[in-house]
């Protein structure tokens, strides 16, 4: 039995549309991949990484997990900047979060969800040391919606202090790392302005 029918058509039509504009793309793109953006992002369905910022296969790099969280010792997560980096010389990483954030909802909720309580308990630190701010804001949904910018402010910290981005940076290797945010309301981006490219940009960051 052939499962999911429905799928398997749908990547035949792409393909043959693909190949229709340009009969070589999969032969040159199987040859190499040659990204210049390292993406990481939300898991979350409505937060298409190429699709947002119009990118065909082979222009993003890209990492997604739950909340768009940059772990010092998450493997998976190390390795991917790591070769983006030193192998791909990827020369811009975008951390990119959204508003409505069903991750951050979450962890600010006190309640049980399980196992990715795990994962959330680093969003509660960063509710934590950003509570005063937070409590200034009176309707639940801006806390939520600041809270999802904040993260993305403290995950862009978290690539900077990689070993991988530290030593690209010593080396006088082009590295940028930006802090977006996605509306999946209106579909749209928005720079929250936390872009650093060196050492000295990262510790400006820290010291807010
Ligand atoms: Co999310």
């Amino acid at each position: 039995m052939k499962v999911l029918p429905q799928l398997f058509e749908n990547n035949r039509r792409w393909a043959a549309d693909i190949v229709r504009a340009d009969p070589a793309f999969f032969e040159n793109l199987a040859r190499q991949q040659a990204p210049e953006y390292l993406w990481i992002g939300c898991s979350d369905s409505r937060v298409p990484a190429n699709a947002i910022v119009g990118l065909p296969p082979g222009e993003l790099f890209v990492h997604r997990n739950v909340a768009n969280l940059v772990i010092h010792t998450d493997m998976n997560c190390l390795s991917v900047v790591q070769f983006a980096v030193e192998v791909l010389k990827i020369e811009h990483v975008i951390v990119c979060g959204h508003y409505g954030c069903g991750g951050i909802r979450a962890a600010m909720e006190n309640r049980s969800h399980g196992l990715i309580d795990n994962w959330l308990r680093h969003i509660r630190d960063i509710q934590r040391k950003r509570m005063d701010e937070l409590t200034r804001i009176a309707d639940e949904g801006g806390r939520l919606d600041r809270l999802c910018e904040l993260n993305v402010v403290e995950q862009v910290a978290n690539v900077g202090n990689m070993t991988a981005v530290q030593e690209a940076w010593q080396q006088g290797q082009p590295l940028t790392i930006h802090g977006w945010i996605y509306g999946i309301s209106n579909g749209r981006l928005k720079d929250l302005g936390v872009c650093v490219s060196s050492a000295a940009e990262l510790r400006m960051l820290e010291d807010g």
